[in-house]
């Protein structure tokens, strides 16, 4: 039986779809052409898909998408896993499916304290490098990898996370053992080995002030050198009311002053309950499994779906709005059974964070997204 309460949801619930689908049916019908003037639109791939095992991600994407990010294949674990031992055969795949589909294609990521061999930082002996066999290192992986796909990848995430929440430098193997200097030459490498390529600092809760503004910080400096840095990305693992809309908007104008664009790079929010105080997209962070913490394994709520739908059209709402600074807009993942968000940092989650369900079904929050475009012309 329905109750009044649940009858008066399911009324707002019905209203909504209708607004959303009369609004989407003046727009495009695919999320690629409805920001066609405004940012290119993309979605991190995984193995199956950039191999062609997953058909039903594959149309998706063909069909969604003009951009991609490579969820694990060019991070550093994955392309050269041993010294002097590459393996590009997975990172090639994903540049040839974005080619063969005329695609941005994004390059994720070449310096990070995570998914980083140990080896990376030590001598034969196991004993840390010195700053200038790091240095070396640094140099050799980013000249074989950026090189290897110069003129394809079109921007490539230099830095990933090298800021702390308080907006002071990470303490990772990186600072510790080149300096803060790191950043720099990394930018410089691969400026050196694409001179063409956009080259993008890349980094969570960006949207929170002392983040923000440590951020700042970083982007003049490296502009009072010459660094040619193009871009932030602003990775976007958000919640249902964090960060705050106005948060958002101040963000994109921040960096939007200083001259780079930004590109929204790892779009997804989280509507599971939160595992932990802190917001943070960490992913060496573990906490363990708990039925309260996994809700809605029999299926997404109507209110919540819903409250989805509304987030995600307020912030298409901002990225519009700022669509001379705004030039890429990254979905983490195709569909809900795709995200990262099911297994951190809680194990074997049942969450919904993107626009697919897992069903391959466009939901709620697609349409709410696609009404928010200018009618096509
Ligand atoms: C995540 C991937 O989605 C997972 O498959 C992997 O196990 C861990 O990394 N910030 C980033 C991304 O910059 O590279 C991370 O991707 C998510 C957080």
């Amino acid at each position: 039986m329905m109750n009044a309460r649940t009858g008066a949801r399911s009324a707002i619930m019905a209203a909504l779809i209708a607004t959303f689908a009369v609004a989407a049916a003046q727009s495009p019908t695919t999320l690629k052409s409805a920001f066609s003037g405004d940012f290119v639109i993309g979605a991190a791939i995984n193995k199956a898909q950039i191999t062609g095992q997953d058909e039903r991600g594959d149309a998706i994407i063909e069909s969604q998408f003009n951009s991609i990010s490579p969820e694990n294949a060019l991070k550093w674990q994955s392309i050269h896993p041993l010294p002097g031992k590459f393996d590009f055969s997975l990172a090639d795949q994903y540049v040839a499916f974005g080619e063969k589909h005329h695609m941005f294609i994004v390059g994720h990521n070449l310096i990070w304290h995570n998914q980083v061999p140990a080896w990376v930082f030590r001598d034969r002996k196991g004993n840390l490098l010195t700053r200038d066999a790091l240095l070396a290192r640094m140099r050799a992986h980013i000249s074989k990898v950026v090189g290897r796909y110069k003129g394809k990848i079109q921007s490539w995430d230099v830095v990933n996370e090298a800021l702390n929440d308080d907006g002071t430098l990470r303490q990772s193997l990186w600072l510790k053992i080149i300096g803060p200097d790191y950043i720099a030459k990394a930018f410089e490498y691969a400026h050196e080995a694409d001179p063409k390529a956009q080259l993008t600092y890349n980094d969570y809760n960006l949207e929170h002030r002392a983040k923000r503004n440590g951020a700042i910080k970083l982007i003049k400096e490296l502009q009072a050198e010459g660094i040619p840095i193009t871009s932030v990305g602003m990775q976007g693992h958000m919640s249902l009311n964090q960060p705050s809309l106005k948060e958002e908007d101040e963000t994109i104008t921040a960096f939007g002053k200083l001259g780079v664009k930004v590109a929204i790079s790892e779009l997804d929010i989280d509507v599971l309950p939160k595992a932990t105080q802190q917001q943070t997209a960490e992913i060496s962070l573990k906490v363990a499994q708990n039925a309260t913490l996994n809700p809605y394994t029999e299926g997404l709520p109507a209110a919540v779906q819903q409250q989805l739908a509304v987030r995600y059209r307020n912030l298409f709402d901002i990225f519009l709005k700022h669509s001379g600074i705004v030039t890429r807009v990254t979905f983490w993942g195709v569909t809900d059974a795709d995200s990262w968000l099911n297994n951190w940092p809680v194990k074997a989650r049942t969450s919904y964070p993107l626009l697919f369900d897992r069903n391959g079904q466009p939901n709620l929050a697609f349409y709410a997204v696609l009404s928010t475009a200018k009618p096509a012309k």
